[in-house]
């Protein structure tokens, strides 16, 4: 493993296996960020417990680096490409981001997206910050007439929680014609799924807390960049802002990104039988869920996407209430927000003031974790049929 790293490159560099491009994501998740391979030496790193380091030397102080941050950020940047920052949450990472933009510049972005994103888009706003352009992001010709002027296209794909899939691969190579920046929320499909970098985008940002981590222990969030300019900026941005993660959550990530493969499979497999089965219950009355051949999104995530994600999303026929009921009433899936653990979770993401009011009253989200679909498939069939 390099120490902290002082320039992207730095953070990928030394061709030990772990970083070795020839393997597979599948692999990089069990091999990447590990300790160097000396005899006697640890197959897993240490949580680095110090907040300050001898002088002379690069480290310096605790807030600037820290080497079991660098194994995560390895592990990360390893499946998205290019290097990376880990933050002390998805929305420290996204702040951070937000925060390079000169005051004035011009975001586009999904009319539909994460709540928490959109807050914070609509603060920035009011302040005079910055000028947002909402457009559906699923709709390529409204977002392409949106970008001439544009600073940042800001793509969350599939969105939280309506599941629209924008056309990533033409939306990105139209920005980035423009000389438009591009930054990609890629917390609910995973690199497994999707590499924005790959396609172009100048940043991706995630919830660590979602899928990465995968159980509903830690909050933090990761910013993977190309470009060194940006990634130095970040990168002092951090120090000087202070948005940095605690190790012990960070040495949790680390632990629960070895099975991200795994999770990923079971979870996307069990999410689509559960759709499938969703769609012909009574007290439903829309599944929304990219992997469902007749869903709106279905054909453009079949062209670039690996997957189609583990939440799904759907509409309850008997209004808010029953839609409250029914996720008051399940035994197995956890009446709570968030998504990406191994446990499976629901809501009525109405019941937060902040969500978007785009998004329907009575929209349940689901996210199907890796337990028994069978289980899993009772226990939704029997909450519905109760809140009825
Ligand atoms: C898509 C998406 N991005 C970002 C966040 C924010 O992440 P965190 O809760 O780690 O700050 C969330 C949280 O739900 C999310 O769903």
């Amino acid at each position: 493993m390099s120490s902290t790293p002082s320039s992207p490159s730095d953070s990928i560099a030394g061709g030990s296996a772990h970083a070795n491009d020839s393997l597979s994501l599948q692999t990089r998740v069990v091999s990447a960020g590990r300790p160097d391979r000396n005899v006697d030496a640890g197959v897993n790193v240490p949580i680095e417990l110090n907040s300050t380091y001898l002088a002379p030397g690069e480290k310096g102080y605790g807030r600037y680096g820290n080497s079991t941050w660098t194994a995560l950020e390895e592990a990360i940047s390893s499946l998205e490409g290019g290097s990376t920052l880990v933050f002390s949450s998805g929305v420290a990472a996204i702040s951070a981001m937000l925060s390079l933009l000169p005051r004035g510049a011009v975001i586009t972005t999904s009319r539909n997206g994460y709540s928490g994103t959109m807050v914070l888009l609509r603060q920035a706003e009011e302040s005079g910050a910055l000028e947002v352009r909402y457009v559906d992001v699923s709709n390529t010709k409204e977002v392409l007439a949106a970008l001439p002027g544009s600073t940042l296209l800001w793509l969350e794909s599939p969105t939280n929680p309506a599941l629209e899939v924008a056309d990533m691969p033409t939306l990105i190579a139209s920005a980035k014609s423009l000389n438009i920046g591009v930054g990609v929320d890629n917390t609910f499909a995973t690199p497994l799924v999707q590499q924005p970098l790959e396609m172009g985008a100048d940043i991706v940002v995630h919830s660590l807390t979602k899928y990465i981590s995968g159980h509903s222990d830690v909050i933090l969030g990761s910013i993977s960049t190309k470009d060194p300019a940006l990634y130095q900026r970040l990168s002092d941005l951090r120090k000087i802002h202070g948005a940095i993660p605690g190790p012990f959550e960070v040495w949790l990530s680390l632990r629960g990104i070895r099975t991200l493969g795994v999770r990923m499979e079971r979870a996307q497999a069990n999410a689509l039988e559960l759709a499938k089965r969703l769609s012909n219950h009574p007290a439903v009355e829309k599944v929304r869920y990219p992997g469902l051949p007749d869903d709106p999104h279905h054909a453009i995530a079949s062209s670039f996407m690996k997957g189609f994600g583990a939440v799904i999303s759907f509409d309850h026929k008997g209004g808010a209430e029953a839609a409250d009921k029914a996720c008051a009433s399940s035994q197995l899936i956890a009446f709570a927000t968030s998504l990406g653990g191994v446990e499976s979770l629901w809501e009525r993401r109405h019941r937060w003031s902040a969500e978007s009011p785009t998004i329907p009253t009575n929209l349940i989200r689901l996210s199907v974790g890796i337990e028994d679909v069978e289980d899993l498939w009772r226990d939704i069939d029997n909450s519905l049929r109760a809140s009825l």
